[in-house]
């Protein structure tokens, strides 16, 4: 695609991600509030994945932290997190996020490029690593799996999510700015596949893909799932409205988690080191 990680830092910092998921003022525990709140009614799958109880009293790495709607979880449910971002406007909104809630003193901060990790975050084993929506934005995603398995013991957990090639997401895009134009889906792909137009890298994966990554790279898959698709008319979200469109509305319920569930737009994955053993 020829894009820098530069053009990645200026475009999430231009935009952080879910910045406008409330009209109150950013930086006040309202805004926060709403942005949670949005945050995980738009993505009922998060909670489940992430089981924020279960990281209680861990130590938690967290890599492209975004605005924080997830590290606050973490801290507030009492894990140790540490929090890598390259955009330095969400950071500083993640760090405003965790002042306002009382929870700074459970969290660090490091701005950054995590595909050079070890360069700028202390060396130390984690219970958990977790990495949601980012690897598939950066230059280079191989690099940030690397990086990670200097960060785990034996019984670390890796939990990450990235985009799914296969998904009703991607043929939406082709359908509505393509044109059926698949020579040029990947550009596609990246110029519509965040709320705001342009991100200059997203990389889509299928669960081999994912699966070989972490694999090459000295992981083993304990579960991976596909989930989510956004169901609502935009016009309508943006204006902070709840509407689905009309094929969703009509759709009986199971079809559409059928849907989710084959076709979703989330790759969650769960894996842990391999050892010597297996
Ligand atoms: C789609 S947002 C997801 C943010 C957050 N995880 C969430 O779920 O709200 C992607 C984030 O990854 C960050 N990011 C992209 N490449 C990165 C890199 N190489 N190192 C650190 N953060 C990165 C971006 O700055 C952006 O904040």
């Amino acid at each position: 695609m020829g894009k820098k990680i530069e053009d990645v830092k200026e475009y999430w910092d231009e935009r952080p991600c879910n910045v406008r998921y409330s009209l109150e003022k950013i930086g006040t525990k309202k805004y926060f509030d709403e942005v949670e709140a949005r945050k995980y009614f738009v993505g009922l799958h998060i909670l489940p994945f992430v089981d924020f109880e279960r990281w209680r009293g861990k130590k938690v790495l967290e890599i492209g932290c975004g605005i924080g709607s997830d590290t606050i979880n973490f801290a507030r449910h009492g894990a140790q997190v540490t929090v890598v971002e390259l955009s330095a406007s969400s950071l500083e909104i993640t760090k405003q996020r965790a002042k306002v809630y009382g929870l700074e003193n459970n969290i660090r901060f490091y701005l950054g490029n995590s595909e050079e990790l070890s360069k700028f975050v202390p060396i130390e084993a984690y219970d958990l690593i977790f990495s949601f929506g980012v690897i598939h934005h950066t230059p280079n995603p191989e690099n940030v799996i690397k990086q990670i398995r200097s960060y785990v013991h034996p019984g670390s957990t890796v939990k990450i999510m990235v985009y799914n090639r296969y998904s009703w997401k991607v043929f939406w895009i082709l359908l509505t700015y393509g044109k059926f134009q698949f020579w040029k889906l990947r550009e596609l792909i990246a110029r519509y596949s965040e709320a705001q137009e342009g991100c200059p890298i997203t990389y889509t994966y299928t669960k081999n893909d994912i699966k070989k990554l972490l694999e090459d790279n000295g992981f083993k898959i304990t579960e991976i799932f596909i989930d989510h698709i956004f169901p609502y008319s935009i016009p309508d979200y943006v204006q902070y409205k709840y509407v689905k469109v009309w094929y969703f509305r009509w759709m009986p319920l199971f079809l559409f988690r059928f849907l989710e569930r084959h076709f979703g737009w989330h790759l969650c994955i769960t894996a842990v080191p391999k050892s010597n053993k297996n």
